[in-house]
């Protein structure tokens, strides 16, 4: 057994003799990642609902080991380039533009993509290159904490702009700026099937969006793991394919929804300028992505292995989001709101009562042995204390039952 305290912090603060830089006090982590080490304590068994991360059994290992050995060569676990390996930039390119993930615009250009450490180094890379201290970053709320919380990292001042079912509220943008006059100078945004919401930002929402980044010249920060793994509903235009070449869309990508997570690659999709900017900043940060990785994935990208195995994942992820969905409305009738994602990986659910804190009802949830994260962790100023994220995917249908019936015990017991 353990603490249950999911902080994902220590402050600069606590250890005052030291002379932290002053973003040192911005570096709040993330209760996401907090949560891998937290259950790792426990050692009874867990329904994990929490982390985003697809199933175990969900990733091509079979492929995986057979290519290993070809590909895990001496020469090929040494420094690469730091754009990428040039067989991976290929084989990205050539499966992007023919499953229409990049605009035609912008099909026959491998120099805007640049082969990152997971998305999350796309994410670091985007707010280092264009946020300074002090700088507004809006984001939506709930945003994905890992986000916001790399743009605090560069010490920026964080705008909350709410989400409803059509993703981030332009209008409340437009307002903030009307009374304030002042623009965020970046706009960072997961717009298809959000993390955490799992709702999808509406098409004149995109367009009033882009509409706005150009009156005001912000930079869109248009991160993207979840929008291929769509599985129901018409797909919409990204925000990369409504304005084509547009040098203020970043585009972040990664490889660990629809591959796996462990590999640590991702990519961005960016202005060729931009890109060699790019270059310069993570060559201070890793000089380069895993090679070895790299190679892996390239292989299976050019066998064709990722169209199938995409098939595969939509298909188990409708019919657990579906799971999920009865099973929130079988056990906790009148109770709960839930949205209801045509894709991606997770329901943001909403307890109608206000007073239930999903904060103080995680250790009795663990106990029960049932993972989420709670609401708070998703707003920079704590917001959303009635609220929790569930990810879907991580489990069978059956696991995913077994887990709703602990975390219907555990709210009945926090309760009593
Ligand atoms: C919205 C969003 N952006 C970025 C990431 C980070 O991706 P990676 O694990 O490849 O670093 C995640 C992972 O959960 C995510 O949900």
């Amino acid at each position: 057994m353990s603490t249950t305290s999911m902080n994902a912090t220590t402050s600069s603060s606590q250890n005052p003799s030291l002379p932290f830089a002053s973003r040192a006090d911005q570096l709040v982590g993330s209760v996401i990642d907090a949560s891998t080490t937290l259950l790792a304590s426990y050692d009874h068994d867990i329904v994990k609902f929490g982390m985003g991360a697809p199933a175990p059994d969900m990733l091509p290992a079979k492929d995986f080991a057979r290519i290993a050995g070809e590909v895990f060569d001496p020469a090929n676990f040494t420094y690469g380039e730091t754009k990428g390996e040039p067989v991976l930039l290929d084989a990205l390119h050539d499966y992007l533009s023919s499953t229409n993930q990049i605009p035609v615009e912008q099909q026959g250009d491998p120099d805007r993509l640049l082969i990152t450490s997971g998305g999350m180094q796309g994410l670091d890379l985007g707010f280092k290159l264009f946020v300074s201290p002090g700088d507004l970053v809006a984001c939506e709320s709930p945003t994905y904490t890992n986000g916001s919380a790399t743009a605090m990292s560069y010490e920026a001042e964080i705008l909350e702009i709410p989400v409803d079912e059509d993703g981030m509220q332009v209008e409340a943008l437009e307002d903030h700026v009307a009374r304030t006059g002042r623009a965020p100078k970046v706009i960072y945004t997961v717009p298809t099937f959000q993390n955490p919401a799992g709702v999808t930002m509406s098409l004149p929402r995109r367009e009033r969006l882009l509409s706005f980044a150009h009156r005001h010249r912000s930079v869109i920060i248009e991160d993207n793991p979840y929008g291929m793994l769509r599985f129901s509903g018409e797909s919409l235009p990204a925000l990369s394919d409504l304005s084509p070449n547009d040098p203020l869309i970043f585009g972040v990508r990664t490889f660990s929804k629809f591959v796996a997570p462990g590999l640590r690659l991702g990519w961005i999709d960016v202005d060729p300028a931009v890109r060699e900017l790019a270059v310069n900043a993570k060559q201070t940060m890793d000089t380069c992505a895993p090679v070895p990785n790299q190679h892996l994935v390239a292989q299976w990208l050019s066998e064709g292995g990722a169209e199938s195995h995409v098939e595969v994942l939509r298909e188990a992820y409708r019919e657990r989001k579906l799971t999920m969905s009865a099973g929130l409305e079988r056990l906790f009738p009148g109770e709960v709101s839930a949205t209801d994602p045509d894709g991606g990986f997770f329901l943001w659910v909403t307890f109608d009562d206000e007073t239930i804190n999903t904060e103080e009802l995680l250790p009795t949830a663990l106990e029960d042995g049932v993972a989420y994260i709670p609401g708070p962790a998703f707003s920079p100023a704590g917001k959303f204390s009635n609220a929790l994220r569930l990810c879907f995917a991580s489990n069978t249908p059956e696991r995913i039952d077994e887990g709703l019936e602990r975390l219907r015990g555990a709210v009945g017991r926090h309760r009593a």
